[in-house]
């Protein structure tokens, strides 16, 4: 780090607060009309700064970052997911990485719920029955959605995120299932009576719902297959708060189109913000903008550890979110 005050490119417009407190302390480079910053301007920005604040929106692939100048020393994400960086690369140039865990997790989890309910009782559809003003009236047989309760849902990816979900999905009287990397600990297992599934391909077969709360990596890219698509029941829905990679995209539109699911509640999309228009036309299928961690609360708190990260790295202390040292 230099030994003046070094300079924080930020990639995109944080919230006043976490700008102001960023610029406080730091010599900092705001992005005030908040456009998302071309290949170019990335390539610019890690020649030029000491610290880069990035977010998922950009993509720092292994030529931008390889192509780094030397000062570039510490990217500061902000955001959990880390997959749109080239985590290769930053260590190869000697790039410390870190993230924001923790406190966006009852956020996403609640968005998670949010999709389930939505889809599983057919809001969206409803609604846009209403604005379009074809609703004639309640009917016995009107708008039938699939109740909760009593339900087995299967969550993918037992972390944080996975952990609030089952929480909430407890509440609504749901059984508990995961699969995971590994088992979690006993305590954690038994208080959210949840049982785990070592064969992802045997859960899926037996689930109501699905619930995807893991990280995107190559080992969880299209996890949830063409094939393993076909292992869900016919009335299965899924929600996936996590990232559209996890999912084949292509196959889920395709299984939801033949009625080979019920439905989808999707925060993520694989082309962001680019989305497969057929999800449009599908009406069992709940859509959202990626945001799961959209709560000023959230937001704020990301900026905190933004920060947080940034200082105790300039003061020359490891920061506490690394995902990568240098
Ligand atoms: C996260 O924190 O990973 C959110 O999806 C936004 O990047």
């Amino acid at each position: 780090m230099p030994e003046n005050t070094p300079l924080v490119i930020l990639t995109r417009k944080l919230p006043d607060s976490v700008e102001a407190q960023l610029s406080r302390l730091f010599d900092v480079r705001l992005n005030q009309d908040d456009h998302v910053f071309s290949r170019e301007e990335l390539v610019l920005a890690a020649n030029e700064a000491d610290v880069l604040v990035s977010t998922v929106s950009d993509q720092l692939t292994s030529e931008i970052l390889s192509n780094a100048g030397n000062d570039l020393k510490l990217i500061a994400n902000y955001g959990v997911g880390i997959d749109h960086i080239d985590l290769n690369a930053a260590r190869n140039k000697l790039i410390t990485v870190t993230n924001t865990p923790g406190v966006l997790t009852d956020d996403t989890a609640d968005m998670a719920m949010a999709l389930l309910l939505a889809t599983a009782r057919r809001l969206s559809e409803g609604e846009q029955n209403l604005r379009n003003d074809d609703w004639k009236g309640w009917a016995p047989t009107g708008m039938l959605g699939t109740r909760l309760g009593g339900k087995n849902l299967g969550i993918v990816g037992m972390g944080r995120i996975g952990r609030a979900v089952a929480k909430r999905a407890m509440a609504f009287g749901l059984s508990i299932h995961y699969h995971n990397r590994s088992q979690i600990d006993q305590i954690t297992e038994n208080s959210l009576n949840a049982t785990y599934w070592q064969s992802l391909d045997q859960m899926l077969a037996q689930m109501d719902f699905v619930s995807l709360n893991c990280p995107h990596t190559p080992q969880t890219h299209h996890l949830i297959s063409a094939r393993r698509l076909k292992l869900l029941k016919n009335h299965a829905i899924i929600i996936n708060t996590a990232r559209g990679d996890v999912i084949d995209e292509q196959a889920m539109i395709s299984a939801l189109q033949a009625g080979e699911i019920k439905g989808a509640g999707l925060d993520v999309f694989e082309n962001e913000p680019n989305i497969d228009k057929r999800l449009f036309e599908l009406t069992n299928v709940v859509i959202a903008p990626h945001m799961g961690s959209a709560t000023t609360e959230a937001r704020a708190a990301m900026g905190e550890k933004v920060l947080i990260n940034i200082k105790t790295f300039v003061d020359g202390h490891s920061p506490p979110d690394r995902v990568i040292a240098d």
